[in-house]
């Protein structure tokens, strides 16, 4: 059992950022990701169709042998998140924005966040605000079309800064020092944010918090690998070709991506 590979999903490549995490925290676990580029953004679907599309494939990866489920989506784990843990009697790790470290990170008491327009309308959200936010201002930015740069693995260019400092200007303006990258697509964009923002703003995402809360509840159920790890198996529910195409740029050049249908 504690062989058996941990399941991994996002709406599309934006996960990959936190499968980096938790390679590199646990190297011995074999990974198993699905990429739902059929579905690809989550951001603006509803939370009912979210969940339809959590559930099959949670259900795919438990019948590949999974011990564990890693939702590496922001906007999956607020809308599917509890259903699948009352659905699967495996641990199930899902991810939020990084409220609580922002907000004790900020100096000027403004805080920016940067996700997905399902993250923000969520009761989850609002919860997770209603318990750390305190006196600290939070100011939401919803950022539709960066997914979809990220996923044609547009890293940097035009289109991408253009939309960066569209979404960004406001968070500014309303004088944030610490911006939450609350969409797990985000992390891929930091070198282009860097270079658009002044040194002093910080970027703060989830991915690392996410691999040490995994690896903490695979400890507790004394469940983790010995190792060696499996390849890491990759899946694609839209074009697995064009996955393969941005994985040297997102995960690794000789990784190849097996195409589902769920
Ligand atoms: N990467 C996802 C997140 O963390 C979803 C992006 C999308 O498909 O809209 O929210």
């Amino acid at each position: 059992m504690n062989e058996a590979p941990v399941g991994v999903f996002d709406s599309g490549v934006g996960g990959l950022s936190v499968l980096r995490e938790i390679r590199q925290l646990l190297p011995t676990e074999s990974l198993l990701y699905v990429a739902d580029s059929g579905f690809v953004p989550y951001g603006e679907k509803p939370p009912e169709l979210i969940c339809q599309r959590s559930r099959a494939i949670a259900e795919f990866l438990l019948a590949q042998g999974a011990k564990a489920l890693v939702l590496a989506c922001n906007t999956a784990t607020a809308a599917a998140v509890a259903d699948l843990r009352a659905h699967f009697p495996v641990p199930i790790i899902g991810m939020e924005p990084a409220v609580k470290p922002a907000t004790l990170a900020t100096r000027s008491g403004v805080v920016g966040v940067l996700a997905t327009t399902g993250t923000l309308r969520s009761a989850r959200f609002a919860a997770l605000l209603d318990r750390f936010a305190g006196s600290v201002k939070v100011v939401t930015q919803p950022c539709p079309g960066l997914v979809e740069c990220v996923e044609r693995g547009e890293l940097s260019g035009p289109q991408v800064n253009a939309l960066l400092a569209r979404y960004t200007q406001p968070l500014l303006e309303a004088g944030c020092d610490t911006l939450i990258l609350g969409c797990t697509h985000y992390p891929f964009l930091r070198p282009a944010l860097r270079q658009l923002l002044p040194s002093h703003v910080h970027l703060v995402d989830t991915g690392a918090a996410v691999a040490r809360q995994l690896r903490a509840r695979l400890a507790e159920l004394d469940a983790l690998a010995q190792g060696p790890a499996q390849p890491t198996r990759l899946w694609s529910s839209g074009d697995a070709t064009a996955l393969e195409r941005v994985l040297p740029l997102l995960w690794e050049g000789n990784a190849t991506a097996e195409s589902l249908s769920v």
